[in-house]
């Protein structure tokens, strides 16, 4: 594999700290500090944000003002909001609040998937027929995520053709892309090479997303196997927010300024202004109340940057 000489000219983000950041705090943020947030990104230049997810409250109280979040936080003309919804009441309420993209989610580890969701793979699945399809027939777009593609809190190593069978079975369904997940940032790159290479004998690269962790520091690495294999979607979240409240040890998914800084870097587009995304990091940090582990936040590393 020739790692540097294939690299795409653009790339899509697609950023997730509103929603994969915020639910992963353990103080509650206000609803009008989560649109800030939000508008933040829009300036930035993202043109695809996960605003938030219409779960049960109980599970996840950090995202209990999903509604509400979704009403405050308009879209502007070329840029598309999603949530994540679990069920057709999380779909019902995200139609409701008038967005036109929802994202599914479940776990490739059966473990992972029970402690998630309170359900099974298969139960998951079936309860995605009161979403999928009525989500697709009313008109909107439907994204979907395999989570610890690369290794589980519970069941360690998880075989490739488990998450290989869940997209394929995702994609067929009615969502336009898969995004795969390193939920705990176990992922390195040889692993990552061996994983698009079943998926991709399968799938087009186009329809495949990668959901990176930097809990290792390996993000970059990982996300460089996926650019030279023709991979030109990933999610992050600015300043690195986030992780997984059922995945001990998730700390963290790739930030997205770390992220456009190494693509500018390199000479690939993102369409983002690393300025205007360091100033939403910098609203990301007023509203958790700590520094967060992006670098481009680290002083002098910025001045540096594309
Ligand atoms: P359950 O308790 O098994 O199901 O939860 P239930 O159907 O019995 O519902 C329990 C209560 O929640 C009921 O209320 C329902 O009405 C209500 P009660 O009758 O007790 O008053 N409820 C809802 N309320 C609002 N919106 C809804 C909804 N659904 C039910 N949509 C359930 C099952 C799936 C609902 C629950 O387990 C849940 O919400 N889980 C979500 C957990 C979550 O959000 N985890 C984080 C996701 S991050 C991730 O997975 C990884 C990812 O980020 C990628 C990566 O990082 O790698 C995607
Ligand atoms: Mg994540």
């Amino acid at each position: 594999m020739k790692i540097l000489d294939e690299l795409p000219e653009s790339v899509s983000i697609y950023e997730v700290s509103p929603r994969d950041g915020l639910q992963n705090e353990a103080a509650q943020v206000a609803t009008h500090a989560k649109v800030r947030l939000i508008e933040a990104l829009v300036r930035s230049g993202l043109k695809r944000i996960e605003i938030t997810s219409f779960v049960s409250p109980k599970w996840v109280p950090q995202m209990a003002d999903a509604d509400q979040v979704a009403q405050m936080a308009q879209a502007p003309e070329g840029v598309r909001f999603s949530a994540l919804v679990p069920n057709g009441r999380g779909l019902e309420r995200a139609q409701q609040a008038g967005l036109g993209e929802v994202a599914v989610f479940l776990s490739a580890s059966q473990t992972h998937n029970l402690k998630n969701v309170n359900k099974t793979i298969e139960q998951t699945l079936h309860a995605f027929d009161r979403v999928i399809e009525p989500a697709v027939a009313a008109g909107g777009r439907v994204r979907g995520y395999v989570s610890t593609v690369w290794g589980c809190p519970y069941e360690g190593e998880i075989p490739i053709a488990d998450s290989l069978r869940l997209a394929k079975t995702l994609l067929e369904r009615g969502c336009y892309q898969v995004s795969l997940g390193d939920t705990i940032g176990v992922g390195t790159p040889l692993q990552t090479r061996r994983i698009l290479d079943a998926m991709l004998a399968e799938i087009p690269a186009e329809r495949l997303a990668l959901h990176l962790h930097d809990t290792r520091g390996t993000a970059l690495a990982n996300l460089l196997v996926g650019l030279s294999m023709g991979i030109t979607n990933f999610d992050s979240a600015v300043g690195g927010l986030g992780g997984c409240p059922y995945a001990p040890g998730a700390a963290g998914n790739l930030a997205t300024e770390d992220l456009v800084y190494c693509l500018h870097g390199m000479g690939i587009e993102t369409g983002i202004d690393l300025e205007q995304l360091w100033q939403a990091g910098q609203v990301a940090e007023a509203l958790v109340g700590r520094k967060l582990p992006g670098k481009v936040h680290v002083a002098g590393v910025r001045s540096l940057a594309h």
